[in-house]
Parts: structure tokens; C-alpha cells; sequence
């Protein structure tokens, strides 16, 4: 088949030709017009129904921020597994973008255009999580469809299956799913015909899966399987170099999505998110930002609404009644030292320089003030 494309009038065709062979000859040619936007229409529509169905990855590896060194680390490795066919294993605390990565490898590897399905292994218990797996077979069990019914493993044949929160799944279900990761075919529940299926393996968990295979809750046979490629993903306390373009990323789709035209962010505030714990990880940082915004109702982005978004103490404006100060000794000017140095490290930022210290923000104002006298 033929393909040209054409702007006639302002709108641009796709012409799609093939000649109509007959007994070896040219006996005439089909000829198609249609607009291109109609076949992007079409091509959205069905995107957005297998979306519906879970069966597509969105993100792909630009949708990654971060050029701290660890972050371009896990990026490399990442698209280097993507090339290739074997077993991922993504491990990383909560928020720290397995999701993310698992859609982009499936979404720069071979496979982009097949299926990709997703499975929660925590969200069902275990005999709903067998026969969402693997399927059932034609009357299997009382209650199941009397057709039977096809697994996720059948749906993401040649695609890839990421399995969520793989520390999660029982051990009944675990002996099987080793099969699988083995011999890359299924049997239905209830059946014993065997169904090859071509299928890439993601498999991420938040969890020491090593403690788990210690603690013989997790198989060891199948640990090492799923781990083929193993890809850690750093918290955001350990590059906390990303968060500046993480949050500016942020500010900028939460505006997008609530309408209202992006606002520009104190230095003070994206500071300050610098030295926030950040337990959630990203996800925990997106949060901060989007609560910001409609504190401020998408009007600004500084200081006083992040520290109210992230709940962190205003410095007490009164005199204090604790903490008078005491005799000046060495203790308290190298106390004194202290803080000075860290509030300087933190370009005077109270709330990072108390944060260095373990100490509140509070405390460190009072201190500061206890000891005023001191040299
Ligand atoms: N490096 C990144 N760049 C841009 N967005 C990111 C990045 N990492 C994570 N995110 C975003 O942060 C949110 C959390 O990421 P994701 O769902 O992938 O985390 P997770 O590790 O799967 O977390 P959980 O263990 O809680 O399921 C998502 O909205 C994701 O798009
Ligand atoms: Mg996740």
C-alpha cells in the first residue's frame, strides 16, 4: 500500500493507494482519502478505551525529571533494560516512581505497542489474585463465569505484565507464578490445558524482598528469577538536587489542570521544599505543591503558604520563657558556633538550618536568642 500525505485547502489528507491484482495483472487500483485528523480522532479513541481497560502505559522516560547523578544513574539503566528482553525487578520506597519507570521501560522497549497491564498483587486476596492472574477454566468453580475466563497473563501476551507490590503475593500463588517466570506458560484454574504466553516480566515491591526471602515469606527460587535486572530507585532525601525542577514540573500541571495560569515560585519557597523529610517520596512533594497552590489559590507560590501546605512551625514572634540566657562558657559558644554555621550553610533559611541541626525550628530561635550574649 501506498501512502501520501497532502494539505489541500488548510487540511491535511492521507491518500493510501494498492493496485488490484488480478491473475497477475494490474487490473485496476483502490484509492482511500482521509483526513488526518479524523484517523488521530479514531487513533485517541481507542487509546482511551484500552486505557480504560488498563491495558496502556502513558509515561515514558522524558516524562522522568531529575539530573541528579543517581537519577541519570537509574534513567541509563533503565533504557538499557529496555532494550533487551529479561525480567525487571524495581525496588524503591514509596512515591519514588517504580510505576513511572516500569511504564517507560515497557514504552522503549519492543513491546511499546502491545499490551501493557498493570496488577496491584495487594489489592486482591489470594484466590481473586490466582484467578485474575491466571484465569479459569469453563465451570471451574461455583460462580465463575461458565465460559471461563482469560487471566491477565493471557491479556499481556506479548506485552508486559507489571506486577505491583510483588512482595504481596501468597505462597500458592507465588508456586505458580514460578512457573510462569520458568516455562513461560499458564494453565486456566480448573484446567490442564497448557497456554504459551510471550510475556515481559516488571515486578516492583517497596519492601526488602531479600528480607522477605529470609524471613521465608517470599521464595528464594523466585526472587532470583524476578531479579534478572534489578533497578533501585533512590528516595528524594538522597538527591535532594532534583526537587527544584520537581516542584516547578508540579506547580506547572497543577495550574494546567485547575485552569489558572502558571504562577511563578519564590526561591524561598522552593528552598524551604529542599529540606522538608519527604517520607512520600515525589508522589509526597506533588502533594505539598498542589496544597500550596490552593492555599494560595493558585495566586502564588512562597514561603508562608508552603510552610502552612507542609505544616511546619512559624517561628513564636513572643519572648520566649524558656531558655533565659545562661553564663556564656565554651559549651554555649560552640553551641552558639553551631548554629550560626548551619543557618549560613542554609543561606539563612531557619527551618533547613534547625533541620541539620535535629532540632525544631523553635528551638533553635530560642536558643539563638539564649545565647545573645555569647561571643
Ligand atoms: N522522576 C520523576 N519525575 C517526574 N515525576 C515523577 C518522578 N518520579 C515519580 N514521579 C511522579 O510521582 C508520583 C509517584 O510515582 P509512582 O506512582 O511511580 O511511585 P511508586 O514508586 O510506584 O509508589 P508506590 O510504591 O507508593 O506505589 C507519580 O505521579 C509519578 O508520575
Ligand atoms: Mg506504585
Amino acid at each position: 500500500m501506498d501512502e501520501d500525505f497532502v494539505t489541500i485547502g488548510g487540511t491535511e489528507l492521507v491518500m493510501s493507494s494498492a493496485p488490484v491484482i488480478v491473475d497477475g495483472q494490474i487490473r485496476g487500483a483502490v484509492a482511500t482519502i482521509q483526513e488526518i485528523g479524523q484517523i488521530q480522532d479514531l487513533d485517541q479513541k481507542i487509546r482511551k478505551k484500552k486505557l480504560h481497560k488498563g491495558h496502556i502505559a502513558l509515561k515514558t522516560f522524558s516524562d522522568i525529571l531529575g539530573e541528579s547523578e543517581a537519577m541519570k544513574t537509574c534513567k541509563r539503566t533503565a533504557l538499557h533494560f529496555a532494550g533487551v528482553d529479561g525480567t525487571v525487578l524495581i525496588l524503591g520506597k514509596t512515591g519514588t516512581g517504580k510505576e513511572v519507570f516500569a511504564q517507560s521501560i515497557h514504552n522503549a522497549s519492543r513491546r511499546a505497542q502491545k499490551p501493557f497491564v498493570a496488577v496491584n498483587c495487594a489489592a486482591l486476596p489470594s484466590s481473586l489474585l490466582e484467578s485474575e492472574l491466571f484465569g479459569y477454566a469453563k465451570g471451574a468453580f461455583t460462580g465463575a463465569r461458565t465460559e471461563g475466563k482469560a487471566g491477565i497473563f493471557e491479556l499481556a501476551h506479548t506485552g508486559t505484565i507489571f506486577l505491583d507490590e510483588i512482595s504481596e503475593i501468597p505462597p500458592e500463588v507465588q508456586a505458580r507464578l514460578l512457573r510462569v517466570v520458568q516455562e513461560r506458560e499458564i494453565t486456566r484454574i480448573g484446567d490442564d490445558k497448557v497456554i504459551p504466553v510471550d510475556v515481559r516480566i516488571i515486578a516492583a515491591t517497596n519492601r526488602d524482598l531479600l528480607e522477605e526471602v529470609r524471613e521465608h515469606r517470599f521464595r528464594e527460587d523466585l526472587y532470583y528469577r524476578l531479579s534478572v535486572l534489578e533497578l533501585n530507585l533512590p528516595p528524594l532525601s538522597r538527591r535532594r538536587q532534583d526537587i527544584p525542577d520537581l516542584a516547578r514540573h508540579f506547580i506547572a500541571s497543577a495550574c494546567l489542570s485547575a485552569g489558572r495560569p502558571c504562577v511563578e515560585a519564590q526561591d524561598e519557597a522552593i528552598d524551604i521544599l529542599k529540606t522538608l523529610p519527604l517520607n512520600g517520596n515525589v508522589r509526597e512533594l506533588a502533594n505539598i505543591v498542589e496544597k500550596t497552590l490552593v492555599m494560595a489559590n493558585f495566586k502564588a507560590f512562597d514561603l508562608a503558604a508552603v510552610r502552612q501546605a507542609a505544616r511546619l512551625e512559624e517561628p513564636p514572634e513572643e519572648e520566649p520563657t524558656m531558655g533565659s540566657p545562661g553564663p556564656c562558657g565554651r559549651l554555649a559558644a560552640a553551641e552558639k558556633a553551631l548554629i550560626l554555621q548551619a543557618l549560613e550553610e542554609c543561606r539563612g533559611n531557619r527551618t533547613a538550618a534547625a533541620q541539620s541541626l535535629g532540632i525544631s525550628p523553635t528551638t533553635l530561635w530560642r536558643r539563638l536568642k539564649a545565647l545573645r550574649a555569647c561571643p
